[in-house]
């Protein structure tokens, strides 16, 4: 890549993260129709379709030789001289990033994490940048300093005016009285392919499932908090700021719906 690739001057650039599985990734096709919406709301043209996509990506995993790995895959809107003007820029790049797993070590599951609160705000409402994955996480990236700096594994951000929205790099969901309850797209969360899944998979299990308003008080009085990723899948949260969540340890709903969740995979994914 070239110094003066927008990506890395300026974050100008789009992404996905997916989890594969026996050869094969999770939710490919939601997470590369993500990418491609991403991509036209930041108006980077998709230089080749979804399909060619997945066709690169199947022959960077072959390549890598890896059954079960991380991919990234990076679509910048290309090189050009050191101005902000978009329509400076050359041909977009993408670049298929194949990489072993994280360690993920089973204690995450038993354990679970825990968080601190941070403030950090969405892209405003209107922005078309809200709700994108686009690969500027500087901010997510000094939450996630500042809740280690506080003793805590994850950040989960508030907005100033004190709505939850998200995780440093996961979706949030809160247990209360048998019901799930997760904030809404409208609050400018990435729409996670993660979080779909479970909304889905709680649907098919009976499990009342709310898109709505979160707040810190939401938090500290749920029986459980858990959060949801592609490579993560979902872990519990056993702490807030300090404070114990329920019985201050991992949940049977979200025990429930991990299990459904890893159902799913296989599922799809032939184990
Ligand atoms: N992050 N919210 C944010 C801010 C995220 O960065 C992510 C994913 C999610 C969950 O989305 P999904 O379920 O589609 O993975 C929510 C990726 C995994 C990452 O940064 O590595």
């Amino acid at each position: 890549m070239s110094i003066l690739d927008r990506g890395f001057l300026y974050g100008d650039s789009v992404f996905e993260v997916m989890r594969v599985h026996r050869g094969v990734a999770f939710r490919q096709r939601a997470h590369l129709e993500r990418l491609a919406r991403s991509a036209e709301s930041v108006f980077i043209e998709l230089p080749v379709t979804v399909e060619a996509l997945a066709t690169e990506l199947r022959a960077a995993l072959e390549a890598s030789g890896l059954r079960d790995a991380y991919v990234r895959l990076i679509l910048t809107r290309g090189q050009g001289p050191l101005t902000f003007d978009r329509r400076t820029a050359s041909a977009p790049r993408r670049v298929v990033l194949v990489a072993p797993l994280p360690e993920l070590a089973q204690s995450l599951y038993t354990e679970g994490v825990t968080a601190a609160l941070v403030h950090v705000s969405r892209p405003a409402v209107g922005s078309r940048s809200r709700g994108v994955k686009a690969s500027n996480y500087l901010a997510n990236l000094l939450a996630l300093e500042e809740a280690r700096s506080r003793g805590a594994h994850d950040a989960i951000l508030v907005e100033p005016d004190g709505m939850v929205t998200e995780a440093a790099s996961s979706n949030v969901f809160v247990v209360r009285d048998g019901r799930v309850l997760t904030p809404r797209l409208e609050a400018g969360i990435l729409s996670g392919i993660t979080r779909g899944v479970v909304i889905e998979r709680a649907g098919a299990l009976g499990v009342p499932v709310e898109e709505g308003l979160v707040f810190p008080s939401d938090l500290y009085r749920a029986d459980e908090v858990f959060l949801t990723s592609s490579v993560r899948e979902l872990v519990s949260v056993v702490r807030v700021d300090g404070r114990e969540v329920g019985v201050g340890a991992p949940g049977p709903v979200a025990a429930r719906l991990r299990e459904a969740y890893r159902a799913e995979v296989r599922r799809e994914t032939g184990g």
